[in-house]
């Protein structure tokens, strides 16, 4: 019996990739970049699932070229704001995400960012770099402190929660914003505010939440100038959720202590871009959830998640299980 066929994106780990190459006749696209629109579109004709990666943007039009045998997008990601799911779901396509395998990663790396840039790291390795230090100095690259800072955690789902976790070791106070946990974690000891407070009372402001419409550019000048003089804004969530333009001039004007991106817009962040003019941010290619044991366990989820379309079942991770008939409409 011939296998179903498949357009893979992007080499990914071999956990998941040896188990797509048992099930399926693979076709791989081996470069390190991204295929061009008319190059994704050539690949995924005719394709039975397709596995794609979070720089790929995939439409009805990808959906509608590779045809009506497409029975699975699994997304080697847990954001999927690269997809367009209506049109998935319109054409009745599960789509497949990563949740969960990535939390701990990416918690770990937005408090890395906070704390690179609250103690200035890259900037004093610049320094040191470039034979600049010359003695020990009372006041050299003077940063801020984490213990007793507040915390404002903007999405309150797993990573926000982790950051949370994760706070109460440094003795952190916790507030967050998240339009559909309103309530107190008495566990993690962390308060819901409206965003404004969020914004006005935070020392550390870290962003943990999809972009969605109403997420783009959340964090615009007026939301940063809000914020008190010493914040802090991390990104780990999705660029375009802060205002590039907007957070230049804040950080510029030092209306704001710092910023840490793992995420820009656009992304990569072209090399003209005035952010990189400046000393107090700190940004790194989208590499949150980049943890050995993370990126594994993301390909075998992906992979599952294809597998389990091809075969006809639901998948481990959907996220839109609207497109099983038995998944209740309200
Ligand atoms: C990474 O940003 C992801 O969504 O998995």
């Amino acid at each position: 019996m011939s296998k179903p066929k498949i357009f893979v994106t992007r080499a990914i780990p071999e956990k998941g990739f040896e188990l797509i190459k048992e099930f399926c006749d693979v076709d791989l696209w081996p470069h390190e970049l991204p295929p061009h629109r008319n190059e994704l579109l050539a690949h995924v004709h005719g394709m039975d699932g397709l596995l794609c990666l979070l720089a790929d943007q995939i439409d009805g039009e990808v959906m509608d070229e590779a045809g009506p045998q497409l029975k699975v997008i699994s997304n080697h990601a847990v954001g999927f704001d690269n997809i367009d799911v209506n049109a998935a779901t319109a054409r009745k396509i599960p789509v497949g995400n990563t949740p969960d395998v990535l939390t701990d990663a990416t918690a770990d790396f937005a408090f890395a960012l906070m704390m690179a840039v609250a103690r200035r790291i890259p900037e004093a390795e610049r320094y040191v770099h470039n034979g600049k230090w010359k003695t020990w100095g009372p006041m050299t690259l003077l940063g801020v402190d984490i213990k007793g800072a507040t915390l404002g955690l903007i999405g309150f789902g797993r990573i926000g929660k982790t950051m949370a976790r994760r706070a109460l070791g440094f003795d952190m106070r916790v507030i967050y914003y998240d339009r559909r946990e309103k309530k107190p974690s008495r566990d993690l000891q962390a308060t819901p505010v409206a965003f404004e407070t969020l914004l006005e009372e935070s020392d550390f402001i870290s962003l943990h939440t999809p972009l969605t419409p109403d997420t783009h550019h959340l964090i615009d000048s007026e939301a940063l100038s809000k914020m008190k003089p010493n914040a802090i804004v991390i990104n780990t969530a999705r660029g375009p959720v802060i205002d590039p333009d907007a957070l230049y001039e804040a950080l510029k004007e030092r209306r704001i202590f710092g910023a840490g991106l793992d995420v820009t817009e656009p992304e990569p962040l072209p090399m003209d871009s005035p952010l990189f003019t400046l000393d107090n941010i700190v940004i790194v290619p989208h590499i949150a959830s980049a943890s050995k044991t993370s990126r594994d366990q993301m390909s075998w989820m992906a992979a599952q998640n294809l597998i389990a379309g091809l075969k006809g079942e639901r998948l481990p991770n959907c996220v839109n299980p609207q497109v099983y008939s038995s998944y209740p409409t309200k």
